[in-house]
């Protein structure tokens, strides 16, 4: 039997989602992170904004017509700011930031950068890979298995596979997640599959209510087998 709640402790309009160790809420990541004290999660897993402008074209080919997602409602033009760094490296243990190469001012030299090898064809629009910063400092590592089509509802969505493999490499079981970009949800489904206690925040109410249901879904199907 599994346990769906919501609790009535956020600050915002919308009800957080608690299920099994997923607490997902509806609010900004500052505002979130400011009721934790230092080092309380062991690994922050972020994916802001690249600050590149482009976001809602993200996903499409040359020739592809109008996308179908909406604009965002969060600033996702601009990158993080060194307030929102300073946060982060205050309330995790060590961290990993998707588009790091776009904010590298807020962030240190780094041998263990992740790549992401999307595995299209030069004719996309958007970038072949990504790469990721993070506070490691092991070798540098890529993953290249690009995941059957997944259902998509988040313009810059990843692959729950990549956030699985990010999990194998640089967690361990007990530790405390925390991502403060939750966009679609992904890394919650990857965390409730591996059984990993996840803290994360979606500004945006549209993509919030998305992943909302997206995890629900997900956490029901599982209960099945
Ligand atoms: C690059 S997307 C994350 C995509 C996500 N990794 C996925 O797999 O779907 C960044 C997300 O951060 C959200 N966002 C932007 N500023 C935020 C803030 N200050 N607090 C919380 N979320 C924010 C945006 O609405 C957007 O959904």
């Amino acid at each position: 039997m599994i346990e769906l709640k919501t609790e009535s402790a956020c600050s915002k309009t919308l009800l957080p989602l608690v299920v099994g160790g997923l607490t997902i809420t509806c609010e900004d990541n500052m505002e979130l992170m400011s009721r934790y004290p230092d080092n309380y999660f062991d690994l922050a897993i972020v994916d802001p904004p690249y600050g590149i402008g482009i976001n809602v074209s993200m996903g499409r080919r040359k020739g592809d017509k109008k996308s179908k997602y909406h604009k965002f409602a969060g600033n996702d033009n601009e990158t993080p700011t060194a307030e929102y760094f300073n946060e982060l490296k205050r309330v995790s243990k060590n961290q990993i930031v998707w588009g790091g190469n776009y904010m590298i001012e807020n962030l240190t030299p780094s041998p263990c950068w992740l790549m992401w090898d999307k595995g299209f064809s030069e004719d996309v629009t958007f970038a072949q890979f990504e790469l990721a910063w993070t506070s490691f400092t092991s070798s540098a590592k890529k993953f290249d298995k690009h995941p059957s089509q997944q259902h998509r509802i988040h313009p810059t969505q990843k692959p729950t596979t990549l956030y699985k493999w990010i999990l194998d490499k640089y967690a361990k079981q007990g530790d405390k997640i925390l991502d403060t970009h939750l966009g679609s949800g992904s890394i919650a489904i990857a965390c409730h599959d591996y059984k990993y206690e996840l803290t994360a925040c979606e500004l945006d109410e549209e993509y919030f209510n998305k992943a909302k249901q997206r995890i629900i879904n997900h956490v029901a199907q599982q209960s099945l087998f």
